[in-house]
């Protein structure tokens, strides 16, 4: 396995993800697909602009030729897919970026894997890693256990629903057709590259502006966190 695609990867965790494999696979050809949406940005990716394993295509998962077309310029073996509508906030003003993106380009993405990967004669070897989110299983109180792969699904906001149809679209690939994928469901991410619309980085701007950090509901929510790295680790130790 050496050409990869990965696509969002000019959004946090995807940019964070990009440097994780190149530094541990220098020789790899990787692929990136991203839209460059408000949430991408290729200055995440400006130290490596210089590198020629790394190929930067702006563009839709949603684009079927496009899509169709690089998987078979690229000759790529894995896909590691990170695009996605992602903010929960603007999910409930604007569901149909989440509907579009998170569920049609997913689809649009395993349609054009399984039709390059297992369409010929004889199977390639390939892999598809979905970066999915643990808002797939609800909300904990602060009783509750935490979730596991176990946990029955149960997403609370359209983000959150547009996630949880992308991972029954990835099962379903696999079990109908035979698609080797994996999945993981993280919680949230924090690290370099952070967007600053998500509740770490907008506390911390509104206090460094002097004004009262945003409190969601009556503030008594729990939050977990992942550094974004160890993210990058433990789906590549893991998963692909
Ligand atoms: N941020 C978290 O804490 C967290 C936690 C768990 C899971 N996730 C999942 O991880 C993935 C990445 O999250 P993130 O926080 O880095 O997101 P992000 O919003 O920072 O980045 C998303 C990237 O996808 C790109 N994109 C959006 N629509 C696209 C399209 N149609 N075609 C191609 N590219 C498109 C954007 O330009 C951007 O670069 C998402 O699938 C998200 O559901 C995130």
């Amino acid at each position: 396995m050496q050409n990869v695609l990965i696509t969002g990867a000019a959004g946090f965790i995807g940019s964070n993800f990009v440097h994780y494999w190149l530094e541990k696979y220098p020789d790899h050809n990787v692929t990136i697909l991203d839209a460059l949406t408000y949430a991408g940005n290729k200055h995440n990716l400006a130290d490596l602009s210089e590198n020629s394993k790394l190929n930067l295509v702006v563009g839709s998962i949603c684009d079927d030729d496009l899509v169709k077309e690089l998987l078979d310029r690229a000759n790529i073996d894995t896909i590691i897919h990170f695009a996605a509508e992602s903010h929960v906030d603007r999910s409930i003003t604007e569901p149909d970026a989440f509907i579009d993106t998170n569920i049609v380009g997913t689809h649009v993405l395993l349609r054009n894997a399984k039709d390059y990967w297992l369409g010929g004669e004889n199977n390639k070897p390939h892999h598809f890693h979905h970066v999915s989110t643990d808002e797939v299983y609800g909300t904990l109180s602060p009783t509750d256990p935490a979730f596991s792969e176990t946990t029955a699904y149960a997403p609370n906001s359209p983000y959150a629903a547009s996630k949880a149809a992308s991972d029954h679209l990835v099962r379903a690939y696999h079990h109908t057709f035979g698609l080797n994928v994996t999945a993981s469901s993280c919680l949230n991410n924090c690290g370099p590259y952070y967007f600053p619309e998500k509740i770490i980085p907008l506390c911390l701007l509104s206090i460094l502006a002097g004004r009262a950090p945003p409190i969601y509901s009556d503030g008594q929510q729990i939050y977990d966190w992942l550094y974004v790295d160890d993210h990058s680790r433990l789906c590549v130790d893991d998963h692909i």
